[in-house]
C-alpha cells in the first residue's frame, strides 16, 4: 500500500472527505449534507488549508483548519466557556483545527498524528486550538500526547448531543 500525505483540494474532494468523516465519526446522510455546506463555506475563510492522506490513491484521512477568528461561529460558542476559565485569549493568534478524521481501517498507524502535526507546522500562529467530544477517546489521547491541554470542559454546542472539551497547544506540536 502506498500512503501519501499532502495538500488536499478539499472543495474538490468534499464528498470523499465526508465519506471518511461519516464512517470515522458516525454521521448520517442528513448530517453529511449539512456538513458539506459548512466545509465549503469554511474553505473560503482566509488562510483555510486542508491536508489529505491517500492509500493507493483513495482518501483515507484528512484534516483542515484556519487562523482562528472571534467572528467565526465556533469561537462565539466557546468564548464564554473559555472566558470563565481565564482562557479567552487562546481565541487570538491560534490556528484552529476544524476537523481531523481517519478511516477506521487505517487508524492507529500514525496518520492522524502526521496530519495534525504537518498542518500546524505550516501555521504562522504560535498556538493551536480545537474541540473534541469530552470523553477519553483516541482523539483526546492523541491531542494530549501532542501537547494539547484542556482550556474548557463540558462545552455545549447547539444541536450537539454530547459536551465537548476545548483544547489548546503551543506550536510546533510536541514530537514523540
Ligand atoms: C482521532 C483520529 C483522527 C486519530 O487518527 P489515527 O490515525 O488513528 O491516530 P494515530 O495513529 O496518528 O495516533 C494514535 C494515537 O491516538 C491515541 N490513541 C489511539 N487509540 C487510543 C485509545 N484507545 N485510547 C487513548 N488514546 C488512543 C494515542 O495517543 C496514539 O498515539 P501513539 O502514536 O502514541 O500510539 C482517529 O482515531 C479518528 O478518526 N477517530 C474518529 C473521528 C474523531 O474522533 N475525530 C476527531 C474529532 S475531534
Amino acid at each position: 500500500m502506498t500512503l501519501v500525505i499532502g495538500p488536499l483540494d478539499l472543495p474538490a474532494h468534499v464528498d470523499e472527505a465526508l465519506a471518511v468523516q461519516a464512517i470515522a465519526f458516525g454521521l448520517g446522510p442528513d448530517e453529511v449534507a449539512v456538513r458539506r455546506q459548512i466545509v465549503l463555506r469554511h474553505m473560503q475563510y482566509p488562510g483555510a488549508r486542508a491536508l489529505g492522506a491517500t492509500a493507493d490513491g483513495l482518501l483515507v484521512g484528512f484534516v483542515y483548519g484556519m487562523p482562528n477568528s472571534r467572528t467565526h461561529w465556533w469561537s462565539t460558542v466557546v468564548e464564554p466557556y473559555l472566558r470563565a476559565q481565564g482562557n479567552a485569549d487562546w481565541l487570538d493568534d491560534s490556528f484552529v483545527i476544524t476537523e481531523l478524521h481517519v478511516h477506521p481501517q487505517h487508524q492507529n498507524r500514525g496518520i492522524g498524528r502526521r496530519l495534525i502535526t504537518l498542518i500546524t507546522d505550516g501555521a504562522a500562529e504560535p498556538r493551536s486550538i480545537l474541540s473534541a467530544i469530552d470523553t477519553d477517546s483516541p482523539a483526546r489521547g492523541l491531542y494530549h500526547s501532542l501537547g494539547y491541554v484542556d482550556l474548557a470542559r463540558r462545552v455545549n454546542f447547539p444541536s450537539a448531543p454530547k459536551p465537548y472539551a476545548v483544547m489548546g497547544a503551543p506550536l510546533p506540536l510536541r514530537r514523540k
